[in-house]
């Protein structure tokens, strides 16, 4: 059995929901006031997500107000998330997951990993039926949400395959609305300007197809992170 943690936040923090508060939404948090509540289940083994707010995160270029411009903007629609690992990529996801659950939007938050794990289960044959439904319903929430924030793309193994980019490209097409966050610690170039180039190395242009790329690409800001690694300091 996964060990996990349930949370709910309201009044601005989040609250562990101990066990015996029961089912109705008014009696979920001691302090509830009225105001909507966001609940999410976490493994107690991970890094403890809940941490990773605006209000907890030091900002060297003004990141946070960049980030809020983007999610209001018409005209920009994707955001990429660019920094060496430790610089608060994971932490900026995050936070603007909440800031987005916050605001009621529909924001949907996966580690490229994983999402290579849902792919797999949503396809294969002889899998689970339950496992292979819930698998095919968290693909149709990352069609359509206003927000999806896929983390880490192109870092580990799962995402660097045929299998992922080829399911990655047919989510992206679906996605004929809403905006898209990727974090990622490679670099990224249009199409024609990684031709030219001769050292292919450390470049999502070196492991996904020009038609992602570009699609990345349209109307995209970037934020870069700098510094050193924060599991460090
Ligand atoms: N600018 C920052 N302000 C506060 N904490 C930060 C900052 N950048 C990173 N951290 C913390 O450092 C750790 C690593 O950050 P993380 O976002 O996981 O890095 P990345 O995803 O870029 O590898 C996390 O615990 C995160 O909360
Ligand atoms: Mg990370």
């Amino acid at each position: 059995m996964q060990n996990l943690k349930i949370y709910v936040y309201c009044n601005g923090k989040w609250h562990i929901k101990s066990s015996g508060w029961g089912q109705d939404t008014a009696n979920l948090c001691p302090a509830f006031t009225g105001e909507k509540i966001i609940e999410r289940v976490e493994e107690n083994n991970t890094e403890n997500y809940i941490n990773k707010t605006f209000d907890n995160f030091n900002e060297t270029d003004n990141e946070i107000n960049k980030i809020k411009s983007f999610l209001k903007s018409e005209k920009i629609k994707n955001l990429l998330l660019k920094g060496t690992t430790g610089t608060g990529k994971t932490h900026l996801a995050k936070a603007t997951e909440l800031y987005s659950m916050i605001n009621s939007k529909h924001v949907e938050f996966i580690m490229a990993p994983e999402l290579y794990h849902i792919f797999l289960e949503s396809e294969t044959w002889n899998k689970d039926y339950e496992e292979k439904n819930n698998a095919k319903q968290s693909l149709s929430s990352f069609e359509h949400a206003e927000i999806l924030i896929i983390d880490d793309l192109g870092c580990k193994k799962e995402t660097k395959n045929k299998f992922f980019s080829t399911n990655l490209l047919l989510l992206l097409e679906k996605r004929k609305k809403g905006k898209l966050i990727i974090t990622t610690n490679l670099n990224i170039a249009d199409n024609e300007s990684f031709i030219k180039m001769k050292n292919k190395e450390g470049y999502l242009n070196s492991i996904y197809e020009p038609r992602i790329i570009s699609r990345l690409l349209e109307k995209c800001q970037k934020i870069s992170l700098v510094g050193i690694d924060n599991r460090l300091k």
